[in-house]
């Protein structure tokens, strides 16, 4: 009897011993994961800032009316010349990135707009560009008003990636103290996350971006996958605004897009024109520094709104531009107001600036 009762008390210690080093087994290999995934992520962040693999690609497939494939030399903004002549930024220098792109010019020379990539001092308007009419597919996109915004003078869209999260309103409240908007490229899994989010930046009349609902890499993906990333975001958004049908301009996760992408996808691509790197240096004056460095008139900025360092940037980021002129826009806005209609399947950094929107509306 005994014995028997020892063997039973001893028993569930066993099992207890045994759970406990299950669970320590699972939390361990959770933790590898997630450094695993931050590792990749990482990787592959810097892979892109080190490379101009896209430049070559888009910029070679692009046709001459598709302005975006046409500024790849000034994408991760670190180029000096873009053709972007009326901006505020005279000189860079391009050092200190240590991204090895301003030594690497774009090899697109059949491509008649790729301005080259000697500094151009003077106001030369790269081209008469016809402004292109408003696709059709343009339809289920949410309306602008750019009414408050006025096209000759400077302007610049900040957008911020990877969120909604806890950030995300502070910086929305910053937006507002300035008059400014923004657009936040939102990953559905966030977007689940923190709905309330999602509907202060439209409560804000900011602009809703998608950047696809798990963070991929879309091309490795297959065109379905692709679709599927970017529709099951698009329906998360519209399920939360209660909203049905509409359209959100998408920013591919990395930059990364293939021509399976761009079939696919009926969105524009937004790229971006300067990048903060907020995500690397995570340090609101360096994030300042880098926006006053390379920000110019037409440009999109990259951040992220998942960082405190970001929001605190914005505090400083924001003030400074409104001090230098710039009206503070959501990408579409910036866009439409500088009658630049983006198409679905096409890449953007920038838009015209004031002085080609000027030579584009001859009096
Ligand atoms: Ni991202």
């Amino acid at each position: 009897m005994k014995r028997s009762n020892r063997g039973s008390s001893i028993l569930p210690t066993v099992w207890l011993v045994t759970a406990i080093m299950a669970i320590a087994v699972v939390v361990s290999i959770l933790i590898v994961n997630d450094q695993k995934d931050r590792a990749e992520r990482r990787a592959l962040e810097e892979a892109y800032a080190n490379s101009k693999h896209y430049y070559s690609e888009s910029s070679s497939k692009g046709s001459s009316s598709d302005r975006g494939n046409n500024q790849d030399g000034n994408t991760a903004g670190k180029s000096t010349s873009d053709g972007n002549t009326a901006g505020k930024n005279t000189s860079d220098g391009n050092t200190g990135d240590g991204q090895g792109i301003a030594s690497s010019p774009v090899d697109d020379s059949s491509n008649e707009q790729t301005v080259s990539a000697a500094p151009t001092p003077e106001v030369t308007p790269t081209s008469s560009v016809t402004p292109t009419p408003m696709p059709d597919s343009a339809a289920g996109r949410v309306p602008v008003d750019t009414s408050w915004i006025d096209p000759l003078k400077p302007i610049v869209a900040l957008t911020f990636d990877d969120g909604p999260g806890i950030y995300t309103q502070r910086i929305l409240d910053t937006l507002k103290k300035y008059n400014a908007h923004a657009t936040f490229f939102m990953l559905g899994d966030n977007v689940s996350k923190y709905p309330d989010a999602v509907k202060a930046v439209r409560a804000a009349g900011c602009e809703i971006g998608n950047h696809t609902k798990s963070h991929s890499d879309l091309k490795k993906l297959s065109a379905s996958e692709v679709l599927k990333e970017i529709n099951d975001t698009q329906d998360l958004i519209n399920k939360t605004l209660g909203t049905s049908g509409e359209q959100y301009i998408v920013r591919p996760p990395y930059g990364n897009v293939n021509d399976t992408v761009k079939e696919v996808c009926k969105h524009p691509l937004i790229l971006w024109a300067v990048d903060t790197l907020d995500w690397s240096s995570k340090n609101a004056d360096k994030v300042l520094a880098e926006v006053k460095k390379e920000v110019k008139d037409g440009k999109v900025v990259l951040m992220h709104d998942i960082y405190l360092s970001t929001a605190d940037a914005v505090d400083k980021v924001v003030p400074w531009l409104v001090e230098q002129g710039y009206q503070i826009c959501s990408v579409s806005e910036m866009f439409a107001v500088r009658e630049e209609y983006m198409k679905d399947g096409h890449i953007y950094h920038y838009t015209y600036s004031a002085e080609e929107f000027k030579n584009n509306h001859p009096e």
